[in-house]
C-alpha cells in the first residue's frame, strides 16, 4: 500500500466521520446518499436522506412511486434532474435487474445519474470493490498532493488525475479509503482554509511543500472577452458638452453620458452620420483623441474619443441635455468618460 494510502487510511480510523451511509452493504441507501452529496452539502443532505427512506426504503418501492413524490421528497435539494434520473434508474433495475442492484461496474455506469465516480462510490461503499473515485473532494486533495500546476478540468490533465487516484486506491481497502479521502477534502483540504498543520498527510504533499496548497487546484482560465469598439462622441455646442442618458439595461445603464456610436470602419464621419440619424442635423468632425479601453467583467469597450460640432437642426426632443463641467458631480458620469468632461 503506498504510504500516502496507509497514513490516511489511520486519520481516518481516529477522526474519520459517522455519517449514517457509511458501513452499509446495502447499496440503494448508498446509492441514494451519493446522488444526494453530488452537489449538496452533509448537513443539508442528512434530514433528506432520513425521510427518503423512510418513505422508499427499497428500490422496488422507489420505482413503483410515482414520480411528484419523488419530486416531493427532493423538494429543497435543489438539482431536480438528480431525482427524476434517481427514479427512472429504479425503474430500470427493476426492470432489466430484477430489482437488484447491479453489482458490475459497467451495468452501474449505464444507469442515468451515474458517473465513473458515483459508479466507484457506491461499488467500492456497499462491496468494497477496487474502484477509485474522483469527485470534487478528492481531486483537490490531488492536485494539491502532486502540485497539479494547470486547470484540472482540461482533459489531460483529468485523465492524469484518474491515473493518480487509481494508483493510490489500495487493492482491498478501497470502501475506506474513499471515504477517508472524501473526508479529508471536506474537512482539512477545503478550498480556501486548507489545514496543513494538521493534515495527516502533509508529508506526502507537494503543494504544502512548496506553500502553495491554497493557489491549487488553478482555477477555471477565465473566458476571453469580447472587445467591443465605439466612438465616444464629445459634441461641443455654445451651451456645453452633449449627454445622453443610456438605456436601462446593459453597461452603464441609466448613466449619464456622452453619446456612444458603434465603430465599424476607421472614419470618425461615421459617428456624425450616425448622429444625424439619431438625433437629426448635421454633426462636423474635428478631430480624433487616442483611443483607449474600458474593460468590463465580460468585455471590453475600446473607445476613440471624437470631437464634433453641431452644425444645423440639433438634438430633437429626448433623454439628452447640454451639460457643463460644472454638472460632473452632480450628473453621475461613468469614471471612463468622466476625464472628457472637464
Ligand atoms: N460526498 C460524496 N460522497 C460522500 C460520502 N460518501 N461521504 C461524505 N461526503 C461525500
Amino acid at each position: 500500500m503506498h504510504p500516502f494510502a496507509q497514513d490516511l487510511l489511520d486519520w481516518y480510523r481516529e477522526m474519520g466521520r459517522s455519517l449514517p451511509w457509511r458501513g452499509l452493504s446495502d447499496p440503494y441507501p448508498v446509492w441514494v446518499s451519493e446522488i444526494m452529496l453530488q452537489q449538496t452539502q452533509v448537513a443539508t443532505v442528512r434530514p433528506y436522506y432520513h425521510r427518503f427512506l423512510e418513505r422508499l426504503p427499497t428500490i422496488r418501492s422507489l420505482a413503483d412511486a410515482d414520480e411528484d413524490e419523488v419530486l416531493a421528497l427532493w423538494s429543497g435539494l435543489g438539482y431536480y434532474s438528480r431525482a427524476r434520473n434517481l427514479h427512472a434508474a429504479a425503474r430500470r433495475i427493476r426492470d432489466d435487474h430484477g430489482g437488484v442492484f447491479p453489482d458490475d461496474y459497467e451495468a452501474v455506469v449505464a444507469l442515468p445519474g451515474i458517473g465513473p465516480s458515483t459508479a466507484g462510490a457506491i461499488l467500492s461503499a456497499a462491496f468494497n470493490q477496487d474502484h477509485a473515485i474522483l469527485d470534487g473532494n478528492v481531486k483537490r486533495v490531488l492536485t494539491r498532493i502532486d502540485a497539479v500546476l494547470e486547470y484540472p478540468g482540461r482533459t489531460p490533465v483529468a485523465r492524469q488525475l484518474w491515473r493518480r487516484a487509481q494508483e493510490l486506491t489500495p487493492p482491498g481497502r478501497a470502501a475506506d479509503y474513499n471515504q477517508a479521502i472524501m473526508d479529508l477534502g471536506a474537512t482539512l483540504c477545503t478550498r480556501n482554509n486548507p489545514r496543513c498543520g494538521i493534515c495527516p498527510i502533509r508529508g506526502h504533499c507537494q503543494a504544502h511543500a512548496k506553500g502553495i496548497a491554497e493557489d491549487l487546484p488553478v482555477r477555471k482560465p477565465a473566458k476571453a472577452k469580447r472587445v467591443r469598439a465605439a466612438w465616444l462622441a464629445l459634441v461641443e455646442s455654445p451651451r456645453g458638452l452633449l449627454l445622453e442618458r443610456r438605456p436601462p439595461t446593459g453597461f452603464w445603464g441609466g448613466l449619464w453620458c456622452p453619446p456612444l456610436v458603434e465603430r465599424e470602419t476607421e472614419e470618425p464621419e461615421e459617428a456624425g452620420r450616425a448622429l444625424s440619424r439619431k438625433f437629426g442635423g448635421t454633426f462636423s468632425v474635428i478631430e480624433c483623441q487616442p483611443a483607449f479601453r474600458h474593460t468590463f467583467s465580460h468585455f471590453h469597450l475600446d473607445l476613440v474619443p471624437v470631437r464634433l460640432a453641431w452644425r444645423s437642426g440639433g438634438p430633437a426632443e429626448g433623454d439628452w441635455m447640454w451639460a457643463r463641467p460644472e454638472d460632473r458631480d452632480r450628473l453621475g458620469l461613468p469614471a471612463a468618460v468622466a476625464p472628457w468632461f472637464a
